[in-house]
């Protein structure tokens, strides 16, 4: 089979394997629809709270809507324990997700002292009662994310892997990392190759250090994994699912303009002003900018000025000087 394919995971077949991770702060509904229109075949939701959905606080809520084109809305969520989990399925069902995700990765202080996120890879059974509480009481496919464990003297992804699929996960994302790694020192991706080699019939995705559409190429041939998921190296580049097919098919990756990255921008800021309004989208916005001119000449001004822009048309003046600079420098 060629690296690049179709993947259904439970009911829902997805156009290739090559989704969007789950982005606290960054997978809103704007920017998976912008990824989508790229070319990911999959956007997960950023970590949606069931504590807060069963609450129904408005801004937990929120994250849940779905974007423009997202035909497959997989929304991740994070909680404790399988009550909580339960009692936040009606308020995740109304938003009509095509997957539910379950975090047991996230290393944030602030939520593994509750228990949720990796703390759960401490206990692999508490994963089992989740996700079953969940599969009995929806009718859409459930899939788990996990790290390869807590620390170097807790490597248990098989494990947790094998409860995850006894308890009817129809999918398993693992970001080759421990916890006590968070980010940090490579992703150990042999260990994505075992996960897949004791698991061959079961759909996995690999997480870690996916920064290039190369990256992206290599972790399939590597690894073997079914599906991979760009996390930080779809941050400000949108680009690297079109660009990773590319390289899947054989043909050069085609270079982004300057230009087009502009354009790139000024519709997510667009998108995000529709959904936030004009201040908020335009302070959220500042990240994604920064993330988007990295690696640009003469880009520091620009990078600078937005930082201070309440407005579209101050960005569009902060952009637009970029571009006026680039242009005299090359009359020079
Ligand atoms: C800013 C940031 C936010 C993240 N938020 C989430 C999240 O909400 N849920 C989740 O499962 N993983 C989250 N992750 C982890 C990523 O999905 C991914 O697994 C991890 O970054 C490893 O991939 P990478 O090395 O290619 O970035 C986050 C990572 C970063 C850097």
């Amino acid at each position: 089979m060629s690296l690049l394919h179709e993947v259904s995971i439970g009911n829902v077949s997805l156009s290739s394997n090559l989704f969007l991770a789950p982005l606290a702060g960054y997978t809103d509904k704007v920017y998976r629809s912008i990824c989508l229109h790229h070319g990911a075949a999959l956007a997960y939701t950023e970590m949606v709270s069931s504590e807060g959905v069963a609450r129904d606080s408005a801004k937990t809520v929120m994250l849940m809507e779905r974007g423009e084109g997202e035909v497959n809305l997989a929304v991740q969520l994070f909680m404790p324990d399988a009550d909580t989990a339960g009692r936040s399925l009606e308020g995740v069902m109304a938003y009509k997700p095509a997957i539910i995700d379950i975090n047991c990765g996230c290393p944030v202080p602030k939520v593994v002292k509750t228990g949720a996120g990796s703390a759960l890879l401490q206990n692999p059974k508490t994963i089992h009662e989740i996700v079953k509480t969940i599969v009995q009481n929806v009718d859409v496919p459930v899939t788990v994310k996990i790290r390869t464990g807590w620390d170097t003297n807790s490597i248990n992804y098989l494990e947790t892997a094998s409860l995850a699929f006894d308890a009817g996960a129809s999918a398993l994302c693992m970001h080759a990392r421990t916890r006590s790694q968070l980010y940090m020192p490579t992703a150990h991706w042999k260990l994505l190759s075992d996960l897949k080699r004791h698991f061959p019939d079961k759909v996995i995705i690999g997480s870690g250090d996916l920064f290039t559409a190369e990256d992206g190429v290599r972790m399939l041939q590597e690894t073997g994994v079914d599906a991979i998921s760009f996390a930080r190296g779809a941050i400000g580049n949108p680009f690297i699912f079109e660009q990773t097919k590319a390289l899947l098919c054989g043909k050069v990756p085609r270079e982004i303009s300057v230009e087009e990255k502009i354009e790139a921008i000024m519709i997510h800021l667009r998108g995000l002003v529709d959904f936030l309004g004009e201040r908020t989208a335009c302070r959220e916005m500042r990240k994604h900018v920064c993330a988007y001119l990295k690696g640009i000449p003469n880009s520091a001004k620009a990078r600078q000025e937005v930082t201070g822009a309440l407005t579209v048309h101050e960005y569009e003046d902060a952009l637009s000087h970029l571009i006026l600079t680039r242009y005299s420098g090359k009359s020079l």
